[in-house]
């Protein structure tokens, strides 16, 4: 044990422990037989806590995990990563899934399911008129992607914000591998896009029409389609959405609102239906069927039909469990006012998160909407008070990141609960910020941030 200020120790050693077992084992396994380990960058152990992370789940219900050794914990993080807003193995969405499984989830004929939940989406949507669907959220903005390039016939993207793994996203990074920095995920290399997609999606800022404005300048004639979150961690100033619709009926682009992340957490349906800008194709994946796999590509008429100039067709976007799902959510969501509990449940977390900082001389900001409550530290060293973090939150019973996706299944006892365990865990982090000995008291290494490969 190394040395630090006592009391410290004495709260780091006494009372709470890492419970190792089956999990961090499988995850070392995991590594040598699945590159990555997970299908899902922001699932790896290493963005946690390296090592000493679960990393594997038994069962999950509503804001409750078991790992594989029967360890309860409480998910005060990421819930399934943005996907399960109402809590895990929601019974309504389960019912209405379990149903459609007994009476088949695939078969020759199509589902009638896609049908309703296109009426559904278009009515909480006016402005939209056909859907595509697919069954992630990278796929779902790659097709929205073929449509507005096929409609446009211009072949040249101009975006911000984070879409997913595919190439034509990636080859931002062909020009300057920087480019997609400031979008969410640094590091992400373009190894494996061609490198003829060089200059065919070009970056502009986010809150700076000029930088939109420039690309078209640059780029006469050839850009075709705009893509964007419509907010993410902060929204739109100076009407900057308005302009950007104004800036796409000018140059007669393609206006895609990359919805993934940011809908259905602040109002049923896409942010943008709060924020007054209409896009010509919205994108829907995640939450919209609370973990099951789905995605939506929502459109005008006008625009979707091009899709039936260009070939986008697979055998899984037929079967019937997520749009099941999707329409059993959104009934949900609407049922229940999800987004109001979401926002009570979000401002409680971040006030917390706040109070018990400033009790203990923390420097950290709270970040929104107060769906995806984010702190974010003020030091040089912020991963390794981050780990510091996870570490003992960890050991208390809850996983965390300096994220809480907000769900339905939070209720205020959880919140307070949680709050009393950041109260000890924030008092540890200031003493050791104080001293200098944050790094000290790290059981496994600090966390990652960004895209790199995994040791194995
Ligand atoms: C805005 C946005 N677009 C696209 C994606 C990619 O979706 P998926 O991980 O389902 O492929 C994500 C995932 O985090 C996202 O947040």
């Amino acid at each position: 044990m190394k040395s630090f200020g006592n009391k410290i120790k004495v709260m780091i050693n006494m009372k709470y422990e890492i419970k190792k077992g089956k999990g961090q084992e499988l995850w070392k396994k995991a590594k040598k037989l699945i590159p990555g380990g997970t299908q899902l960058l922001s699932k790896r152990s290493e963005m946690f806590l390296p090592d000493n992370w679960p990393s594997f789940y038994d069962h999950a219900k509503g804001v409750e995990i078991w790992d594989l050794d029967g360890n309860k914990y409480i998910d005060m993080s990421l819930m399934g990563v943005s996907a399960c807003t109402l809590g895990y193995a929601d019974d309504d969405v389960n019912k209405s899934v379990k149903a459609v499984i007994d009476k088949g989830s695939a078969a020759t004929l199509n589902p009638p399911e896609d049908v309703e939940l296109a009426e559904l989406l278009i009515k909480i949507h006016p402005w939209a008129g056909m859907v595509r669907y697919s069954r992630t959220g990278g796929e779902a903005v790659a097709i929205a992607i073929r449509i507005a390039r096929t409609h446009t016939k211009k072949d040249k993207i101009a975006f911000c914000g984070y879409h997913g793994w595919h190439d034509w996203y990636l080859a931002s990074n062909l020009a300057d591998d920087s480019n997609l920095d400031g979008n969410l995920m640094p590091g992400l290399e373009p190894r494996g896009v061609p490198r003829q997609l060089t200059n065919t999606t070009i970056p502009f800022e986010y809150n700076n029409i000029d930088s939109l404005k420039k690309l078209f300048e640059k780029h006469k004639g050839e850009i075709g389609v705009i893509i964007m979150e419509p907010l993410r961690h902060s929204g739109p100033e100076n009407d900057f959405l308005k302009k950007v619709r104004e800036e796409a009926d000018k140059q007669g682009a393609v206006l895609i609102f990359d919805e993934i992340s940011s809908a259905w957490k602040q109002n049923v349906g896409g942010v943008h239906l709060l924020l007054g800008v209409n896009p010509d194709i919205a994108v829907f994946s995640k939450a919209i069927s609370n973990g099951f796999p789905m995605g939506v590509v929502l459109g005008t008429s006008k625009v979707m039909d091009s899709a039936q100039d260009t070939f986008i067709s697979s055998t899984q976007w037929t079967e019937r469990i997520g749009p099941t799902a999707a329409i059993a959510t959104i009934k949900k969501m609407q049922e229940k006012n999800v987004p109001a509990h979401l926002k009570k449940i979000g401002t409680l977390i971040g006030d917390g998160w706040a109070k018990y900082a400033k009790k203990h001389g923390i420097k950290l900001k709270i970040l929104g909407p107060e769906a995806l409550v984010t702190f974010a530290l003020e030091y040089e060293n912020k991963l390794e008070i981050l780990t510091l973090y996870n570490q003992e939150m960890l050991k208390r019973g809850y996983l965390t990141s300096d994220h809480v996706f907000v769900s339905l299944a939070h209720t205020e006892k959880h919140v307070k609960e949680f709050l009393e365990k950041v109260d000890e865990v924030f008092e540890i982090i200031g003493k050791a910020i104080k001293d200098k000995k944050v790094k000290d008291l790290l059981e496994g290494p600090v966390v990652h941030r960004g895209f790199k490969r995994l040791v194995w």
